[in-house]
């Protein structure tokens, strides 16, 4: 079942903490908030003892008063359950409700997420408070929908309570029945780590050097997903008892270590996603680079939300310098720069964007992470900023529901996602994502991200899925099973082009490498073999690809191709000691192509496939940008968006309508620094 937003309308929200300021604020802040074209507030995430201050006493009024009043403003509201931040009187007298380090030592109260999700105290106590919140606030009328907990896995993403261990037994025995079994595809007779008894397993644990058991640490991690996955839905059937039908249940990600796609599935109306493309500018983390995405580097985790739900919702966009006492030091987003993150979201499937916060907290570790009114409370140009959304968003009334256009997708899958972090020889799966991403950004050829199905996901991803693409990547699926490999070939067979790249197949689902020519199972598929591999060391020199008069940078990991029969190598290695051998193999399958790269992906290699098979400017037909100029088409509706400082020329094809202004325009055009163009396009896309 598709899980989107359905709205009439784009809405702007804001996030609010009715706790952090007095009462007599309220109803101003209300006010002003529909002046500037606020439509609904989200509250109540970390409030819990605003609801049970004291074990067992539950305090309705706070909340009562504040739903009334929205109610009486015209003011909706998105209402958080609690469950990130337990009140102290809970996690001092249950202990065995908190998180824990590996080594053991229990994380305490005084920051948030510090709880594990497997302690049945823990979950009770949330049984609780969803309960009580559900059958006291359920039928408010203000209330259009709910918010589960806050960013499950933000800021920790591992568990490793006493209760962690025991359900992690559980969880092992129910995927593998017997010990014999785990034994096996475990692998535990390496280094003697046979277990004799479920009581011996444990989560991972301090051990010497850095070495851990792979396919344990895998399931670990699958293991993590289950769980928080499990608390979010427990969550929700509760909500669902009290709540009207018409009322939305959604969370706020996107984080790792959680299969995103199986829990929307299977409990959430949709996803959204906290969006603070200002982590660019953080001075300690990614400082500006030249020729890099930047800010626009948001694209790709808005491409990650939109292939859970293609049209989702914005719960927290930056609006202000961000920062935290302790942590992160970001400036103000620049005139324009708010305004423009949001165009970014809504243009990549964004049906609603609700800013974060409403006013910047004048207490805490996050004095620094300011809202859209810094602790005066006065008028500021970045209101001034919100408002001129508002105007501009109510003129695109068409827009929900429309869907972002790609010709290509980069198919993804979390086994491999997560396999991938654990194993330091993977490190060709960051290089290829983020290389094939910026190259579709750069060639403007928009992409979306399709992921395949994990065994227990509860979604399925059809042949006809993947057939709405020309052109599908699957960089390094390193765990390739049989039944994917079959997909894949059904989607070469009925016309599709697929791109593999090196270390494709060589893992099976635990991460073991068995005993099989590489690779493995898309061996037949793409019709060649690995004769002889290397990853690429700091000592050698580049290599690289040529292909037909070019030559692509072949960075991170090489292996020297085999083409079987009916298979041909288009491109050839130039440099190492395998100078002159297959580097690049191309194959027909039914109507289709598949070809299969022997390296790692850049950024360059991936423009000239693009380039090559013709997926490059998928809008030519309309308008010619520069680089640094994102274009992305939803539904009828062209955006131009322009990240930098300076003015960008753009030349348009035919005569657009411009939708912000209503002017008609055709030829070159200059969108200004931080801005943004809006056009209807009708017409065919090529
Ligand atoms: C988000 C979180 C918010 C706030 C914000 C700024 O991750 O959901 O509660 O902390 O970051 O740090």
């Amino acid at each position: 079942m598709e899980k989107s937003v359905h709205l009439d309308h784009l809405t702007l929200g804001v996030c609010y903490y009715p706790e952090h300021w007095e009462e007599r604020l309220w109803q101003d802040d209300l006010r002003r908030m529909k002046e500037s074209g606020i439509e609904w507030v989200r509250i109540g995430e970390f409030a819990w003892s605003k609801i049970e201050p004291r074990e067992g006493e539950f305090t309705f009024d706070f909340f009562d008063r504040f739903l009334d009043l929205c109610e009486k403003e015209g003011i909706r509201v998105i209402f958080g359950t609690p469950t990130c931040t337990p009140p102290a009187w809970l996690t001092e007298k249950y202990p065995e409700t908190l998180n824990a380090r590996q080594d053991g030592v229990l994380y305490r109260h005084g920051l948030r997420q510090h709880h594990n999700y497997t302690s049945e105290t823990y979950l009770r106590f949330c049984d609780r408070i969803v309960t009580q919140m559900a059958m006291h606030y359920g039928r408010h009328p203000a209330i259009i929908g709910w918010q589960i907990d806050n960013e499950l896995n933000c800021e920790i993403n591992e568990y490793y309570s006493d209760s962690d261990h025991k359900a992690f037994r559980a969880y092992l025995k129910e995927q593998f029945g017997t010990l014999e079994n785990l034994n096996e595809k475990m692998g535990t007779v390496f280094w003697n780590q046979t277990y004799t008894d479920w009581e011996e397993i444990f989560l991972s644990r301090p051990v010497t050097t850095h070495g851990y058991n792979p396919h344990m640490k895998l399931m670990e991690k699958r293991f993590f997903s289950h769980v928080v996955s499990r608390y979010c839905e427990r969550q929700c059937e509760i909500l669902r008892q009290y709540i009207p039908q018409e009322v939305f249940i959604t969370t706020n990600g996107v984080f790792d270590h959680l299969d995103s796609h199986g829990m929307t599935q299977r409990c959430l109306s949709f996803m959204t996603y906290d969006d603070y493309p200002n982590f660019a500018f953080d001075e300690g983390t990614h400082p500006e680079k030249p020729g890099a995405m930047n800010d626009r580097g948001n694209s790709w985790s808005l491409t990650r939300c939109r292939s859970i739900s293609p049209n989702f919702g914005i719960m927290e966009q930056q609006s202000g310098p961000g920062g935290w006492v302790s942590r992160m030091r970001q400036p103000a987003p620049k005139p324009g720069q708010m305004r423009l993150w949001a165009w970014q979201s809504i243009a990549h499937g964004a049906d609603f964007v609700s800013f974060f916060r409403w006013r910047t907290a004048t207490m805490g570790t996050e004095i620094y992470w300011h809202g859209i009114l810094n602790y005066d409370n006065e008028p500021n140009r970045r209101l001034r900023e919100v408002a001129t959304l508002a105007g501009e968003t109510a003129r695109l009334s068409d827009l929900p529901g429309t869907r972002y256009r790609a010709r290509i997708a980069m198919v993804k899958d979390y086994s491999n996602e997560w396999d991938s972090q654990l194993d330091n020889w993977r490190r060709q799966d960051r290089i290829s994502d983020y290389g094939w991403y910026e190259a579709s950004q750069v060639c403007h050829a928009p992409m979306d991200f399709v992921y395949l199905p994990e065994e227990d996901s509860g979604y399925t991803v059809t042949l006809e899925d993947l057939l709405a693409y020309d052109l599908l990547i699957y960089p390094h699926p390193s765990i390739l099973t049989k039944e994917r490999a079959a997909l894949l070939r059904q989607y070469a067979e009925k016309g599709g082009t697929l791109i593999l790249g090196v270390r494709t197949g060589y893992k099976d689902e635990y991460g073991r490498c068995p005993m099989r020519p590489m690779p493995g199972y898309a061996m037949d598929l793409a019709g060649v073999k690995v004769e002889d591999f290397t990853l690429l060391s700091s000592a050698d020199a580049p290599e690289t690809v040529a292909w037909g008069g070019e030559r692509l940078p072949a960075p991170e990991f090489n292996e020297v191709l085999l083409p079987l029969p009916g298979t041909r190598a288009v491109g050839f290695f130039c440099g190492n000691y395998y100078d002159g051998r297959p580097a690049l193999t191309e194959r027909r399958v039914g109507k289709g192509t598949v070809y299969y790269y022997g390296a790692a992906f850049s950024r360059e290699t991936a423009a000239q496939f693009l380039k090559k098979l013709g997926m490059d400017e998928t809008f030519r037909r309309w308008v010619s940008a520069p680089w640094d100029v994102e274009v992305a088409v939803r539904g009828e509706t062209l955006f131009l968006l322009n990240y930098k400082a300076e003015p960008k020329k753009v030349v348009l094809h035919r005569a657009m309508t411009d939708r912000l202004t209503g002017e008609e325009r055709c030829g070159a055009a200059e969108i200004p620094p931080y801005g943004v163009m809006i056009l209807k396009k009708e017409g065919e896309d090529q």
